[in-house]
């Protein structure tokens, strides 16, 4: 099913599940396209042949330096044949610490037990296979980033069309895969649409390679700008293309206030980032793991000290039936940080526990809006509408209403996550340092404290101090809003132990967590301090109620809600206008407005001249009362970003959490 986003891009609400039937050896074969996933003989050596040796790959990735990173794009995901045997490959033949980012879009993907089925025919891969199977779940639209092979692998899955999906990829693609059902049964996706998205994202010599020899196919990549010719193929009756890019398409004009500033040389990466909190950790983590090394500012005695510091929190994947921007960066980040929490935190009901997420309706518009998203063909696996009944079943205790039932979510202890991000050994934390100022002397950044001392230097910094992202000079200008939030601790009882899920409504509560169930959590506009309140608790025991009157009860009876056993823990929220979090390079605002002064005038201009960059400055903050849903991602992409690596988001996402968004908005809005 496709729809219309609020910006006027076509945005899938759900993917079509692949639909097979398999052949008596145990092959799948699309419904739809009527045809096998791959050769019936032997569809491993066929793809070796086709895609690995005609693009080189072994050749090119013995030549590769240590560090370097090689990107390969294939549309038609399908079994993931083609990946795994790249995969294999790239562990046998790649410089260890050289990184491979495939990237692969697919319309049509597999369910869970589909792959798994399809991928118990290639014994010889079942290692790396494996590794994919533990992390791939029926995949929801949007896009999917797994990290694999202890970061020597990534994979980023764009579930939907090829052609829409790689319009949307900002990379530099090194050899291209082209796989997809032949033209005669699937002529929408050969099309000279996708050979321009193809060779916008190649660079002069990039290679490609497809079993289809149509001569449309061959005409469409030579009128794009590559050199194609058929070549003999695994079986000696079939043919195959092989193409290399020899001319760069004509460059169209794009915001240069969007593009990426230059990537820091690769002997320079050291990086600054002040503060400890999910979004520092996180931050930290994904250069860490890209071999840079990190010190980390914190003011407190140590990490996850304020809004990261509460017992529990909640991964709350809040969608919207109509898919804003805010709506698919929230999926498509929730997905990974579940993909994060798996690879690198214990799930002991400690550290997290993927207990299940109920999002209950509340009032009858939130109802709606629930429904219109439990019909939209989620994959089970990821969402499904819930009855008051079922909902009931599912937690352990009765509620009053019914809604959407996230399996695969649950609640996390924030600070276990950021003590497990800071085990990285290139990271160091320093602690009890409050820096009020980042210095640049044309090559280091200097994070300076009250006393003019400086607490550490390096040629990249990184702001992740939420709502103090804009006392340095260089971000005063962030529309950075704070808003006080309180949760209320609550000891658990025997009776209360029955809860299995976490319950989410206006308010949320979770399974106790060493005896304890946290409440969350109130939203205050006019106090910016972080005692806790009574007032507060109060509230937050009201919205217990809203979500099961049965299981408040249950804690009343047995004591547990007297006042005087009642803790809050009270913190500050950083948020934005829009509710997207900041997330990428910082410019000269001055200087911006001065250069592109002409948009005030005509919005529709289209200024070259780059933009000013504070060069190795970058923030990360503003994660609102999601932080555990979009920090992880954020730190992913401020890695890509920084090592030039493809952006793990789509473009439109990628600006619609830019830093400059709002600068641009003024100009243009003239406000
Ligand atoms: C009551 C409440 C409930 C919440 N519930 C949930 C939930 O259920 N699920 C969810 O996903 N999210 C929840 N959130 C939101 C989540 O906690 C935040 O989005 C997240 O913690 C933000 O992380 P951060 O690193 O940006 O900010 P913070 O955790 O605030 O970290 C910023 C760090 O920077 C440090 N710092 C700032 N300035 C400086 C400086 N100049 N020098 C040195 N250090 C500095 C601070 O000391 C702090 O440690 C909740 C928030 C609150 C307040
Ligand atoms: C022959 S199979 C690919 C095999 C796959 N590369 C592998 O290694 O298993 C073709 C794949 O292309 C997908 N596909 C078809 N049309 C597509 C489109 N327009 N965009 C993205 N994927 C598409 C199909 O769903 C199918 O999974």
């Amino acid at each position: 099913m496709h729809m219309r986003s609020a910006i006027g891009e076509a945005v899938s609400s759900s993917p079509s599940l692949a639909d097979l039937d398999w052949t008596e050896e145990g092959q799948p074969r699309s419904v739809l396209f009527g045809d096998l996933y791959h050769c019936r003989q032997d569809g491993l050596e066929e793809s070796r042949h086709v895609f690995l040796l005609h693009n080189q790959l072994e050749t090119r990735w013995q030549q590769l330096q240590p560090g370097e990173h090689f990107c390969i794009a294939e549309t038609g995901f399908g079994t993931g044949l083609n990946f795994l045997a790249a995969f294999q490959l790239w562990e046998r033949r790649a410089p260890t610490d050289a990184t491979l980012h495939f990237i692969s879009a697919e319309k049509y993907p597999l369910a869970a037990a589909d792959l798994r089925r399809a991928l118990n025919l290639w014994p010889e891969l079942a290692s790396c296979a494996a590794q994919l199977l533990a992390h791939y779940s029926s995949p929801a639209p949007g896009w999917q980033h797994l990290v694999l092979a202890d970061g020597r692998i990534t994979l980023t899955l764009m579930i939907g069309d090829a052609t829409e999906m790689l319009s949307q990829l900002d990379a530099s693609v090194d050899a291209w895969f082209l796989d997809g059902f032949a033209p005669a049964c699937n002529p929408d996706m050969w099309q000279p649409a996708l050979y321009r998205e193809v060779a916008r994202l190649s660079r002069v010599g990039s290679t490609l390679t497809t079993f289809a020899i149509e001569e449309e196919v061959k005409q469409g990549l030579v009128t794009a700008g590559f050199l194609a010719e058929r070549v003999w193929g695994y079986r000696p009756e079939r043919e195959m293309l092989v193409a290399r890019l020899a001319q760069l398409p004509a460059r169209e004009w794009s915001a240069p206030w969007y593009q990426r500033p230059a990537a820091v040389p690769a002997k320079e990466r050291r990086a600054v980032i002040v503060g400890a909190g999910l979004a520092g950790c996180c931050t930290a983590w994904a250069l860490a793991r890209r071999g840079w090394r990190v010190t980390l500012i914190e003011r407190h005695a140590g990490e996850a000290r304020e809004a990261s510091g509460n017992g529990q929190g909640i991964l709350y994947c809040k969608l919207s039936p109509h898919h804003p921007p805010l709506s698919r960066f929230i999926q498509s980040s929730y997905a990974y940080s579940l993909h994060l929490l798996r690879s690198i935190l214990p799930e002991d009901n400690v550290g997290w526990s993927a207990c299940g997420v109920l999002q209950l309706s509340g009032d009858a518009k939130e109802a709606a809006r629930l429904q219109a998203l439990a019909e939209q063909g989620y994959p089970p696996e990821f969402l499904h509408g819930v009855t008051a009944d079922q909902a009931s079943q599912i937690a352990g205790v009765e509620v009053n209403e019914g809604g959407l039932h996230f399996p695969g979510g649950g609640w996390v202890n924030p600070p276990a996550l950021c003590a497990a991000l800071l085990r990285h050994p290139a990271i160091e934390l320093k602690t009890c340092c409050e820096a009020i100022s980042l210095d640049y002397n044309g090559e280091q950044w200097h994070a300076v404290d009250t006393h003019g001392v400086t607490l550490e230097s390096a040629p990249v910094a990184i702001i992740c101090s939420a709502g103090d992202s804009k006392r340095f000079a260089q971000t005063v200008h962030l529309p950075l809003k704070t808003i006080r939030g309180q949760v209320t601790r609550l000891p658990a009882t025997a009776d209360s132990q029955t809860l299995r899920s976490v319950l989410c409504g206006e308010g949320y509560v979770s399974p106790a967590r060493l005896g304890t169930h946290y409440v969350g959590a109130s939203f205050r506009f006019d106090r910016s301090d972080t005692h806790p309140s009574e007032e507060e608790n109060a509230s937050n025991l009201e919205l217990l109620n809203r979500l099961s009157p049965e299981f408040d009860r249950k804690l009343r009876s047995e004591g547990a809600l007297l006042p005087r056993a009642l803790h809050g823990r009270a913190a500050l929220r950083c948020t934005s206008p829009d509710y997207l979090p900041l997330i990428g390079p910082v410019v000269d605002a001055g200087r911006f407005l001065q250069e592109y002064a002409m948009l005030a005038k005509d919005a529709s201009k289209q200024p070259e001249q780059q933009a000013p960059w504070h060069r190795g400055l970058y923030v990360n903050a503003a994660h609102g009362s999601r932080g555990l849903i979009s920090a992880p991602l954020s730190g992913e992409l401020i890695g890509a970003l920084l090592e030039d690596e493809p952006l793990p988001l789509p473009r439109e996402l990628i600006r619609a959490v830019h830093p400059g968004r709002f600068l641009l908005r003024q100009l243009v809005r003239g406000t």
